[in-house]
């Protein structure tokens, strides 16, 4: 293109709409390339781009540009409205099917987004063919804020240079504006300057030097000139935001004067005679309405030997932001939410606003003054598949949440389901096949399953266990007394590293222990969220418990040092005077016991499933026992400490018995023969005794993964 700019396609920015290209009667050698194909928008009434990580409160230009090119046929261009978020931006219509339109909107991003909607009124499907948004530094055109923004539309932007339809823009223009050249002053000549022309300090505009080397004169004692909106979408009360640029351009000799006022609807804007700086860029500002046509003349003073000039002008409608709008947080999680679930439907711009392009599904509050919030969401036979989005929770005045009728899976976030409980949210989630009902990921209910399925994983890793025991015994004897090791110590200090929570924030993320997810050997377990919203499993020490304080801390010491994908990680633990507390990564599967117990509700394990739960479980196992530095013996493996991810995978949990070989008065050397048979015996006993096993105690075992275990 012209401007040396890199233009990326939409995708990613927009999800409706179709992709075409112009019609071949319209494309010209001349034509930029972005001009050849648009995207149009045949189906929702409004459809929105969202531009983002932007930075909340900075200010950005945003220029949509269109070239219908007869790119349907119709030969008939249509009228659509363009929006800046909730705020109407203005009317796109075209002369004729080969007419070019471009609009430039200066705003500040009232959040970390900014979106472009296109709203069908009814004359035909509305089209872009590019959208270009460029940051602005804060400082620049002040009257741009919070609750005005500024639009040009029809070209408004001119710089006085030669009236060959020279177009100045990007690289010459770093913020890429669009000056186009004036040629309606009557009887004007031109001077011009090759030198630079710098821009004042309190230059607020950072108008180009090449833009201001022009400049308009006249052989005569002023300038006349009058301008129009010749906007039809426009009324007499739209306001106008006009700027005047002057810079002297040619070296005044000491006995001639360039002075002149700058009236407009016989108003002076100058305070004082003015005389423009030599080479140095200066402004003329002020907001107009009510006009249909704006009468501009710098008339030259008495004192005055030189005409007046005019070297560049802008003219803006002044455009109010409006206000209403959905609630920020609501809306960002409505985005999160529609991320998730990858929700197409009208799902677009504002989520509440404005009431007629309401998301569907949604029920907002509407109050007199303040933001609307989401009240009610019905997504209800929305084809929603996966777990539920963790989102929902960010929508605070929510009361009405209906998930019903979909293939939603996994469990039910912990917040949705405390507010059910305490009544603050109507919560629907039936008729979703693979929803864990009550949070408690397949924990209750439970449906008839092969029994023997626990004999043929857990006592093969058992068996493989107390062959690794007894062979690590036979090493003990064999290599009689070892070394004492020293690592007491440092397992302390690793200790610190994880984070350390105080018995009052616990309360906090499990909201007050209120949803206990199962039992450990030395207390209940409970489901809890971090800040950032990931789930946790935080397990109690209960009074009662026969693992004291030494135990515990035995078991925390033992995680910290151990990282493995088949080992649960911890999260951090808690010794706040006498309530003691591990705080684990939550295993939404819950643990093996119970996906194999006849009772269970989870549908039954397929033999890839069992047979990768075993292999993992096995690796976790080896890795506590070989890999490890000192090794580690967890001396209570059962399907109950195997914890499934939400895709089956399986971790190690329960440390609380694990016997660290470092703790014994003879500890273990592992020299390089000595781990390596230790490795391929674990290895070989746990895969071939659960091989067999399986084999043996399910007609449905398919040979090949005989083939592959032996
Ligand atoms: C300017 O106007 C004067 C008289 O009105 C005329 O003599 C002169 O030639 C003009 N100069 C130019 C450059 O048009
Ligand atoms: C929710 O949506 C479903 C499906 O569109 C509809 O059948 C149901 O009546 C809606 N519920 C309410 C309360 O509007
Ligand atoms: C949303 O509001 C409409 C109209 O007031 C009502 O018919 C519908 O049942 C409401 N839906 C929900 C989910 O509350
Ligand atoms: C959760 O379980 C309790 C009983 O344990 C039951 O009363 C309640 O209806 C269940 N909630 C859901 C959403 O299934």
């Amino acid at each position: 293109s012209i401007s040396n700019m890199i233009y990326v396609s939409d995708y990613g920015f927009i999800t409706p709409g179709e992709n075409r290209g112009i019609s071949s009667d319209y494309v010209k050698p001349s034509l930029v390339k972005r001009y050849l194909n648009l995207r149009f928008f045949p189906h929702g009434a409004r459809n929105c781009y969202t531009l983002r990580s932007l930075v909340m409160g900075n200010k950005y230009l945003v220029r949509a540009a269109f070239y219908y090119g007869n790119y349907d046929g119709l030969g008939k261009p249509p009228v659509f409205d363009l929006y800046m978020g909730t705020s109407y931006w203005h009317e796109v219509s075209f002369s004729d099917a080969g007419a070019f339109n471009w609009m430039d909107i200066i705003v500040v991003a009232p959040d970390d987004y900014l979106q472009v909607c296109l709203v069908n009124k009814g004359m035909g499907n509305p089209f872009i063919s590019g959208l270009d948004l460029r940051p602005l530094k804060n400082t620049l055109y002040p009257e741009v804020n919070a609750t005005q923004s500024l639009v040009l539309v029809n070209s408004n932007r001119f710089h006085m240079g030669p009236t060959d339809g020279s177009v100045i823009r990007y690289p010459s223009d770093s913020h890429d504006r669009i000056w186009t050249t004036y040629n309606a002053i009557p009887n004007s000549t031109e001077i011009s300057s090759t030198s630079v022309i710098q821009n004042n300090l309190r230059d607020v505009y950072d108008v180009p030097s090449s833009v201001m080397q022009n400049a308009a004169t006249v052989n005569s004692s002023r300038i006349d000139f009058s301008w129009s909106p010749s906007d039809p979408s426009v009324n007499i009360s739209s306001k106008y935001f006009f700027i005047f640029y002057f810079a002297e351009l040619q070296n005044v000799r000491s006995n001639a004067v360039r002075q002149f006022d700058i009236i407009i609807n016989n108003k002076t804007w100058n305070k004082q005679p003015y005389t423009p700086t030599f080479q140095v860029t200066d402004y003329f500002s002020g907001i107009l309405h009510g006009m249909e046509n704006y009468s501009v003349s710098l008339v030259a003073t008495k004192n005055a030997t030189l005409p007046p000039i005019l070297n560049a002008m802008e003219m803006y409608l002044v455009k109010p932001i409006t206000m209403v709008a959905t609630d920020p947080g609501d809306a960002r999680a409505m985005m999160a939410i529609q991320d998730d679930f990858g929700v197409i439907e009208n799902w677009m711009g504002d989520p509440c606003t404005p009431k007629a392009f309401i998301w569907r599904g949604l029920n907002c509050s509407y109050p007199p003054a303040g933001a609307s919030k989401i009240m009610a969401l019905n997504l209800s036979s929305f084809g929603l598949v996966g777990a539920i989005s963790t989102n929902f929770r960010d929508l605070k005045a929510l009361q009405y949440l209906d998930l019903s009728s979909n293939d939603l899976s996994g469990p039910i976030p912990y917040n949705l389901l405390q507010r059910s409980q305490n009544g603050s949210l109507l919560l629907r989630v039936g008729d979703n096949a693979n929803l864990c009902a009550n949070g408690t990921a397949c924990r209750s209910g439970r449906k008839k399953i092969n029994g023997t399925l626990l004999v043929a994983i857990v006592v093969p890793i058992a068996a493989a266990f107390a062959l690794f025991v007894i062979f690590l015994l036979l090493c003990q004897v064999l290599k009689g007394k070892a070394k004492r090791n020293t690592t007491g110590h440092e397992d302390k200090s690793a200790l610190l590293e994880n984070r350390e929570f105080s018995y009052k924030e616990l309360k906090h993320i499990t909201n007050n222990f209120s949803q206990e997810i199962g039992k450990g050997g030395f207390g209940p377990v409970f489901l809890g969220y971090l800040e950032n919203g990931n789930p946790v499993a935080v397990k109690v020490r209960s009074e009662s418990s026969s693992q004291g304080g030494k135990e515990f801390l035995a078991e925390a010491r033992h995680l910290t040092r151990i990282h493995h994908k088949n080992l649960v990680s911890l999260a951090g633990y808690c010794k706040d005077r006498n309530h003691l507390a591990l705080v684990y990564e939550y295993m939404p599967e819950g643990n093996l016991q119970d996906h194999l117990r006849a009772t269970s509700t989870c549908k039954p394990l397929s033999w890839e499933q069992r047979l990768q739960i075993a292999l993992d479980a096995a690796q976790g196992l080896e890795y506590l026992h070989i890999a490890c530095k000192p090794a580690l013996i967890h001396r209570d493996v059962k399907s109950r400490n195997i914890l499934l991810t939400t895709d089956l995978g399986a971790k190690i949990a329960d440390f609380g018995l694990t016997k660290a070989f470092s703790d014994s008065e003879t500890h273990i050397t592992t020299e390089p023969a000595g781990t390596f048979a230790v490795i391929t015996s674990v290895r070989r006993a746990t895969c071939t005794a659960l091989a067999l096993s399986s084999w043996s105690s399910s007609r449905a075992m398919p040979r090949s993964y005989l083939l592959m275990t032996a």
